[in-house]
């Protein structure tokens, strides 16, 4: 009598021989699939050094230091949080990640706080020490990635002014929270204590005309051979500059928003937001422009919208390669609902970028998706 049957069914009929030497060459697949695997890690890991080393050069940079200093707004918001928690922290040590020139270091200094660590990982560290010991504050500055600090006791509180373009460009934040999970006491403080990402529709007649349309003429000659790849050169990188309030249709939507003392690496991988936008019928969708909010704690707020003082961020455009608009077939109210999602996802080989897709379904319109690269 025939025993069970082993083999793969799929195998059936091939002769025993043959079947054996398959059954070779997927354990031969498996490994060659790990070792692609294990190498992928390791090239990511080498791509992720050599990122982190051109962004900790960028900061070696007095000039980005300068724009940062001469931001009233940004300075303003954390030296009043700063200033407002200061008397509480007479036996608190404090932690600066990213301290940079030493700025928000040696407020914290001079707003009573026992003792302060800054932490800077670029060439400025040295000259961060200097600004310290000029201003004879309590500062003790530590030249390494936050990832490495290494502290005899835990801490009271964290500042960090860790945000980029469109709050998450950079990816500076897991840093923050590698102190924050290391070092920071329960119930500590962390400044700013809340963060939120805000998306709104806009109409942006004057860039598409300087950006794109311009390719139709100039001069006198027919270069609408370019409009296709200017629409390409322009529209697939988010575009930071500053929007007139003007320009957009209608009220901004949260699509991210994190608790510093709570948020984790996972929240900052992707996140997806679905979109629901109104526009109004007699105008044309040409994009999306972002911005966004801290809290802290109560003490501060720091926006970067549109209506608000501009900032070193600006705001983040994010220009449709077609824009949507004209045969709308109107609600009641004159609006033009314009449905669909945002997705932001951790860039694939650019770690501190990220790559953002709409997807969108406008009235009588083909379902489209449009991709941007942030970074
Ligand atoms: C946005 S700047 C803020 C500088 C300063 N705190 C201020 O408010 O003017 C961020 C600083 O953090 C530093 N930095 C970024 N990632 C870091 C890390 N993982 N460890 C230590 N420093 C880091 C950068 O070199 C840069 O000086």
């Amino acid at each position: 009598m025939d025993g069970p049957d082993d083999s793969d069914p799929g195998l059936a009929g091939l002769s025993p021989e043959f079947q054996a030497m398959l059954g070779g060459l997927s354990g031969h697949t498996a490994a060659f699939a790990q070792m692609l695997e294990k190498r992928t890690k390791a090239s990511k890991e080498v791509e992720k050094e050599k990122d982190d080393e051109v962004y900790l050069e960028s900061y070696a940079d007095l000039a980005i230091h300068e724009e940062m200093l001469k931001d009233t707004e940004r300075v303003k918001a954390y030296r009043t949080a700063i200033e407002h928690f200061g008397p509480t922290w007479a036996e608190a040590t404090v932690v600066d990640v990213g301290a940079g020139t030493g700025l928000l270091s040696v407020f914290i200094s001079r707003a009573g706080a026992r003792k302060v660590v800054a932490i800077e990982a670029s060439r400025l560290s040295h000259f961060l020490k200097k600004v310290v010991e000029e201003n004879s504050c309590s500062v003790e500055v530590h030249e390494c990635l936050a990832e490495d600090l290494s502290l005899p006791e835990k801490v009271d509180a964290i500042v960090s002014e860790w945000m980029g373009y469109c709050l998450l460009f950079e990816n500076m934040l897991p840093s923050v929270l590698a102190v924050r999970d290391q070092y920071l006491k329960p119930g500590g403080l962390m400044l700013p204590s809340k963060c939120r990402l805000l998306l709104a529709p806009i109409q942006d007649d004057h860039w598409r005309q300087q950006k794109v349309d311009f390719w139709h003429r100039v001069q006198g000659i027919d270069m609408s051979p370019l409009m296709p790849l200017a629409t390409a050169s322009f529209c697939g990188i988010p575009q930071h500059h500053v929007i007139d309030p003007e320009k957009i249709l209608a009220p901004g939507t949260c699509i991210f928003e994190a608790d510093l003392h709570s948020v984790q690496l996972a929240d900052l991988e992707a996140f997806e937001r679905w979109l629901s936008v109104c526009v109004p019928s007699d105008r044309r969708l040409d994009g999306f422009v972002a911005w966004f909010e801290c809290d802290f704690a109560g003490a501060a707020t720091l926006s970067t919208a549109p209506s608000a003082a501009a900032t070193h961020w600006k705001q983040t455009a994010f220009y449709l390669r077609q824009p949507i608009g004209g045969c709308w077939v109107a609600r009641k109210d004159g609006g033009v609902e314009v449905k669909g999602s945002v997705s932001f996802q951790k860039h694939p080989s650019f770690s501190r970028g990220y790559q953002v897709s709409f997807d969108l379904q406008a009235p009588g319109r083909k379902a489209r998706s449009e991709g941007y690269e942030l970074r």
